[in-house]
C-alpha cells in the first residue's frame, strides 16, 4: 500500500500583534454531515447531501460506504456562480454488512453506521474500536441500546469484531424479523453519536421507541430535520427525551436534500482566534446562535462581538490582549454549554490574556496533551489532574531553537497549536497536520486570507 506524504505547517509568529485582517466563510458541519452520510443507509434510492465540508474524515466515511457497495459521489448542483457541490449518496446497491476495520479504525465516528445499517439489514459487523482492548473508546452505550431493541451483540475476540443481529436477543424478545423493536431507552451518560444512531435505528424498526438523556448538539438535530421531512416519524429532538415511531422496515423517500449546517466548531475556532489575532474580522455563513457560550465568554472578557443573523464580527479590536479578562473557572459541557472540542482553543488563548483560569474537563478525560507543546513555548500550565488544568497568563509565546515541532494530537489541539504558534514570535513547524485536515478544509488558504503567513510543506 502506498504510504501518504507526510505534511507539516510552517508558520511565522505575529509576535503577539492582532495583524489578521478579513473575512472568513465557514463550512458546513462536519459532525453533522458524517451522521446525514450514515442516515442515507435510511433510504430507499439516491440521497443528495448540500454544504458537505471536503474534510477527511467525510472521505473516509465514503470509503467506508463504498466498500460496502453503496455508490457515493460528489456531483455539481445548480450552474454558474450559483453552482454547488452535492454528496450524492446511493445506497441500493449495498451489498456487505461488514464495516471496513482499517478505516473504521481512523474514525470513530463510523461507529455511527452501525444503526441504520442494523435497522435495515437486520446484521452488521462492526469492528471494536481500539482493537480488543476493552475499555478505550466506549461503545457501551450503543450495544446496550441495541440489546434493549431486541438484538443480540457479540464480541468476537478471534476477529477483533462486534456481530450485531436484530433477529433475536438472549432473552428472546426481538421480533424474531430482523427489525429492532421500539422500547424506552435512558442513557446513563449523554452521547451524541449515542443519540444519533439509537434515533436513526429506531426510524425503521417496529413499534416506538422513546430516548432518554439525549444530547441536544444542532448537529442532531439537523439530521433529524431531513428525515422528518422524508418521512420519518421523529418528535421531541432538541430536547432531552426524542420519540419515534418506527416505520416497521420501510424505507424512507429521498423527497428532500439535506443541507448541512454551518459548523460551530470552526465558527468558534475563528472567534477565539479572531479575539487574539485579529484587528478586525468577519465570520460568514455561520449560525450565532450556535456559539453562544463562545460569543458570551468572548464579551465578557472585552472583546468587541457584534453578531449579526448569519455574522459575526469583530471590530476595532486593539485593546492589548493582556487586558482581556481571564476565565477565573471554566467547565466543558453539553450543548449548549461550552464544547469540549473548544477546549484546547480557549486554553491557548487563555494563555495570553492576564490571570489564572481553571478549566475542567467533564466529558473527556485526558484531553491535556497538547499542554506539553504549548509549555514548550513557554506557557504557564499545571495539570492538576486528568481532568483539570490550571494556566497563568499572560506568557509571551516563544520558538526556541532545540524546542523540536509542535504536534497536532487531534483535531482541535491541532487547530489550539497553530492559533499559539501564530501569536508567538518565530518561526514554528507543526507536524502531524494529517489530523487537523480531518476536520477543518484547508485551513492554510483561510489563514492565509487573513494576512496569517502559514504554509504546507512536505516533510
Ligand atoms: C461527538 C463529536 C466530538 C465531540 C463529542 C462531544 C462527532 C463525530 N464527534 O463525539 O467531536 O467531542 O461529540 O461533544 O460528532 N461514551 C461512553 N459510551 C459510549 C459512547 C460514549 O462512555 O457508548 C462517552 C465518551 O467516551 C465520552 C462521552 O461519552 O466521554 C461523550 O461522548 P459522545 O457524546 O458520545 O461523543 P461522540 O459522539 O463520539
Amino acid at each position: 500500500m502506498a504510504t501518504a506524504q507526510k505534511e507539516a505547517f510552517i508558520i511565522e509568529g505575529l509576535a503577539g500583534e492582532k495583524k489578521l485582517s478579513g473575512t472568513v466563510r465557514i463550512h458546513g458541519a462536519k459532525n453533522a454531515a458524517l451522521k446525514a452520510i450514515a442516515a442515507s443507509v435510511l433510504f430507499a434510492g439516491p440521497v443528495r447531501l448540500e454544504n458537505v465540508p471536503k474534510t477527511a474524515d467525510i472521505e473516509t466515511l465514503s470509503k467506508i460506504l463504498r466498500k460496502l457497495g453503496a455508490k457515493v459521489e460528489w456531483k455539481k448542483g445548480g450552474t454558474g456562480k450559483d453552482a454547488v457541490d452535492l454528496l450524492e449518496i446511493d445506497t441500493t446497491t449495498m451489498n456487505s454488512i461488514e464495516i471496513d476495520a482499517e478505516l473504521a479504525g481512523s474514525m470513530r465516528a463510523s461507529v455511527v453506521l452501525t444503526g441504520p445499517m442494523l435497522a435495515r439489514f437486520g446484521k452488521v459487523t462492526f469492528p471494536a474500536p481500539g482493537g480488543c482492548v476493552i475499555g478505550t473508546r466506549p461503545i457501551d452505550l450503543f450495544l446496550s441500546g441495541y440489546e434493549k431493541m431486541g438484538a443480540m451483540a457479540v464480541l468476537d475476540e478471534a476477529a477483533c469484531v462486534h456481530r450485531i443481529e436484530a433477529y433475536k436477543n438472549a432473552k428472546g424478545t426481538g421480533t424474531g424479523k430482523g427489525l429492532l423493536a421500539g422500547t424506552e431507552i435512558f442513557f446513563n451518560k449523554v452521547s451524541v453519536g449515542g443519540t444519533e444512531t439509537l434515533m436513526m435505528a429506531a426510524v425503521l424498526a417496529e413499534g416506538t421507541t422513546v430516548l432518554k438523556n439525549c444530547a441536544m448538539e444542532p448537529e442532531i438535530v439537523n439530521v433529524a430535520e431531513w428525515l422528518i421531512a422524508c418521512g420519518a416519524k421523529i418528535t421531541g429532538v432538541g430536547t432531552p427525551v426524542i420519540t419515534i415511531e418506527g416505520t416497521g422496515g420501510e424505507l424512507l423517500k429521498p423527497t428532500h436534500f439535506y443541507t448541512t449546517i454551518p459548523d460551530r466548531i470552526e465558527t468558534g475556532s475563528f472567534l477565539i482566534l479572531g479575539a487574539l489575532l485579529a484587528r478586525d474580522l468577519t465570520i460568514e455563513n455561520c449560525r450565532p446562535d450556535h456559539v453562544e457560550s463562545v460569543v458570551s465568554l468572548l464579551t465578557e472578557a472585552g472583546v468587541p462581538i457584534k453578531i449579526g443573523a448569519s455574522t459575526i464580527t469583530i471590530s476595532g479590536n486593539t485593546a492589548a490582549n493582556s487586558s482581556f479578562k481571564t476565565i477565573a473557572d471554566l467547565r466543558t459541557h453539553e450543548y449548549p454549554g461550552f464544547p469540549t472540542d473548544l477546549q484546547p482553543v480557549i486554553v491557548a488563548y487563555l494563555t495570553q490574556v492576564t490571570g489564572e483560569s481553571k478549566i475542567f474537563e467533564t466529558i473527556y478525560e485526558g484531553r491535556f496533551k497538547y499542554v506539553e507543546d504549548l509549555k514548550k513555548l513557554g506557557a504557564s500550565i499545571t495539570i492538576m489532574n486528568p481532568r483539570e488544568i490550571e494556566v497563568k497568563g499572560p506568557t509571551p509565546l516563544r520558538h526556541l531553537p532545540g524546542e523540536g515541532d509542535l504536534t497536532a494530537y487531534d483535531i482541535r489541539a491541532g487547530f489550539a497549536v497553530v492559533m499559539a504558534a501564530l501569536s508567538g514570535s518565530g518561526t514554528f513547524k507543526v507536524i502531524n497536520i494529517h489530523l487537523i485536515d480531518r476536520g477543518y478544509e484547508k485551513l492554510e488558504a483561510q489563514l492565509s486570507s487573513l494576512g496569517a503567513q502559514i504554509k504546507r510543506v512536505v516533510v
